[in-house]
């Protein structure tokens, strides 16, 4: 395994790395691992020899800027890196992206990153001898379908606002005759300032489109309010709308009119007030089938254990901490007409769990009892009314991966189930890929290795060819 140094980052890139280790239950050199690990996975496939599998019916996208030619202007904000997944959402909707990186933005994010995740060459010069022989900042400013500024920083805003072109990014805004959406960023005092209010009423009213931003926790300790980025797959979304607008296509929304409900996350169990039988799920995959099964347009409530990941937009999120709480919130959002459940429910919870913190006592330690939670897969199943018409279970496993699932999709009752290994060499728990198996009563299909987002879209295109037709 590769040696890592972390100590060349910068401090809040440190601070990233940081929290996401520590939510996913690792060091920081195995996060970057993973990392490094995930962005050769994503560079080798975009690979020509890659882009075959790509069309199989088990990574049809859904909907997305299929075919489109996408200019990401990267702005100089903490909220660079999430540029950097924009990228990888994009492509994996088959979009070409090339990148502007601002010379602030070089501060967050390197373009060697840039350029890696897009397969192409990053632009970052207004007076690059080979950039102006090569394509210029007129053609870059025209080649393309959509510009996307993102983080659209109060800088840029202005400078947009103002009509600047004195460094790549501006000129191009200012050259391009192309949709621009943008996605602001910056401080909540910044984005409440009258002058950014200005150049906002400014842009709208230019024809610029702005997601986000969404409010929440700044980068800056304890500073909270509206100014976070919007997530990259609400920034995705928001590209597709404005295409689809501007070419008066309709997206294709396969799961229009259909409701589902989809677990994700662990569960917390109580031990006593402070303390709690957990496991090391992120909800990624969960969240992502829920993200997807909205974007195909379905009515998704997402019923989530604890998790350290911001709420998908377009769904209806349900926080929940108990395997039993979980139960309930299922049997509230019935009826839907196909349920997946990814959540991680714990098998076993405290049977009484202490009113008070357990102490310490005589080093004697506490028994704990343990009683079996209920199955909420196996209850929804295998119920008699309201039963969806399509009930999807997971199954993670660290051995006999198939044979165990499909003894599972007996057991429970439920029509499909996806499993995977989990053992830890694998990455993929807490990780940002998967490779599963779909194993119905027809037999099984190996999926090949890809993103947890790929995966939720190819899931969802099979559930809607399930479910197509008018709904009941
Ligand atoms: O039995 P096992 O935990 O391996 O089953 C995994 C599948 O069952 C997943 O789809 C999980 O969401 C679901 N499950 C559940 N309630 C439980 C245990 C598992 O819904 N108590």
């Amino acid at each position: 395994m590769a040696s890592i140094t972390i100590r060349g980052l910068d401090d809040d890139l440190k601070q990233c790395l940081r929290l996401r280790a520590a939510g996913n239950g690792r060091s920081m050199e195995d996060e970057a691992r993973t990392i490094l690990r995930d962005m050769a996975a994503a560079r080798s496939e975009a690979a020509p020899d890659r882009v075959a599998l790509r069309s199989s019916a088990a990574q049809q996208p859904v909907a997305g800027p299929a075919g489109r030619r996408v200019l990401l202007i990267i702005g100089g904000g903490i909220a660079a890196y999430k540029s950097l997944d924009l990228i990888r959402r994009l492509r994996e909707r088959g979009a070409t992206v090339r990148c502007v990186l601002t010379a602030a933005a070089q501060k967050f994010v390197a373009p060697l990153a840039a350029g890696a995740l897009s397969g192409e060459r990053v632009f970052t010069d207004l007076f690059d001898p080979a950039s102006e022989l090569d394509v210029g900042h007129i053609r870059l400013a025209r080649d393309h379908d959509l510009v996307v500024v993102a983080p659209a920083t109060a800088d840029l805003m202005a400078k947009m606002a103002g009509g600047h072109a004195d460094d790549l990014a501006s000129a191009v805004l200012l050259a391009t005759d192309t949709p621009v959406l943008i996605a602001p960023a910056m401080n909540p005092h910044m984005w409440g300032h009258a002058a950014t209010r200005r150049n906002l009423a400014r842009l709208t009213a230019d024809g610029i489109t702005v997601v986000g931003p969404a409010e929440g926790e700044m980068a800056e300790r304890g500073e909270a309010g509206i100014g976070r980025m919007a997530e990259p797959l609400e920034i995705v979304a928001a590209a597709d709308a404005l295409l689809a607008r501007r070419t008066g296509e309709t997206v294709d929304r396969p799961l229009k009119g259909r409701r589902m409900l989809v677990t994700s996350g662990p569960t917390h169990e109580p031990i006593d007030p402070v303390r709690y039988i957990a496991n090391r799920s992120s909800g990624k995959q969960g969240h992502a089938i829920a993200a997807a099964a909205a974007a195909a347009g379905a009515a998704v409530t997402l019923i989530s254990g604890p998790v350290n990941i911001p709420d998908p937009p377009g769904v209806e999120t349900v926080r929940v901490e108990t395997a039993r709480e979980m139960l309930a919130a299922v049997e509230r959002a019935l009826p839907v007409d196909c349920a997946v459940f990814a959540a991680a429910v714990a098998d076993w919870r405290v049977a009484q769990p202490g009113r008070e913190k357990i102490k310490k006592s005589n080093g004697a330690s506490p028994a704990l009892t343990l009683t079996e939670n209920p199955d909420i897969l196996a209850a929804i199943a295998h119920r008699k009314a309201e039963r969806p018409q399509l009930v999807i279970g997971f199954a993670a496993e660290t051995e006999k991966v198939v044979a165990n699932a499909q003894e599972k999709l007996k057991r429970k009752g439920c029509d499909w189930i996806l499993a995977n290994d989990v053992s830890s060499e694998t990455g993929i728990m807490g990780g940002d890929r998967n490779q599963v198996n779909l194993i119905t009563s027809d037999g099984v299909e190996s999926w090949p290795p890809q993103s947890k987002d790929a995966v939720a879209g190819a899931l969802v295109a099979r559930i809607a060819a399930v479910l197509a037709g008018p709904p009941p």
